[in-house]
């Protein structure tokens, strides 16, 4: 059984910023390298920068698996796309490919209905070639593409992704 758990407890932010630094160093060091690795986590999944990001309107969850705290997500109102904008997305390595990832995109699709959004929105490195097939099976399509500078030397290289919510 998926479910997502609502986050904005300081030890659930903590518990958060552990899960992601955690998957973070396993799964991106081979598509942006090391160095970027440490500074995005630093500057967009640490303690602080969650707290900010939940002060700032973002939502987080924790995707759970019966009990047991698997992963997590992020979510942000875009009203520019009339989106609800999937900012994380994040299992752990031992759980991925089990359908949880699918279960989820069902949950956030009747959240952005409730919301009035009409599409969900997402951003993903134009290298991570798992996670675009896995968002193309589940309907999205890429929409456009987008080089981010970050500062620090580094860029987000991702395309735009996006599926109706409507149906
Ligand atoms: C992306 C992610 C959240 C998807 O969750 P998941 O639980 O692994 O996905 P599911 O098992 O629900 O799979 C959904 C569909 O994609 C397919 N799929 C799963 N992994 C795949 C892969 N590596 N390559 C191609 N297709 C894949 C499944 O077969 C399923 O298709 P189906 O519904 O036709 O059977 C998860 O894999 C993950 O955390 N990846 C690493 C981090 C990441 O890249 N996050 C996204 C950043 S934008």
């Amino acid at each position: 059984m998926t479910s997502l758990q609502n986050i904005s407890h300081e030890q659930d932010i903590k518990q958060l910023a552990n899960i992601a630094h955690t998957i973070w160093n396993e799964y991106f060091p081979s598509i942006i390298g090391h160095a970027q690795v440490d500074y995005m986590v630093e500057k967009f999944q640490s303690q602080s920068a969650i707290t900010k990001q939940l002060q700032q309107g973002h939502e987080y969850f924790f995707i759970c698996d019966g009990d047991q705290r698997v992963g997590y997500i992020g979510l942000v109102a875009n009203s520019n796309k009339d989106a609800l904008q999937i900012s994380k997305f994040y299992l752990l390595k031992d759980i991925r490919g089990k359908g949880h990832g699918k279960a989820i995109i069902d949950q956030i699709r009747d959240m952005a209905k409730t919301k009035g959004f009409s599409q969900l929105y997402l951003t993903v490195n134009k290298y991570n070639e798992a996670a675009i097939s896995v968002y193309k099976k589940l309907g999205f399509v890429i929409s456009g593409d987008m080089v981010i500078d970050i500062e620090g030397g580094f860029v987000m290289d991702d395309y735009e992704m996006n599926m109706p919510v409507t149906g």
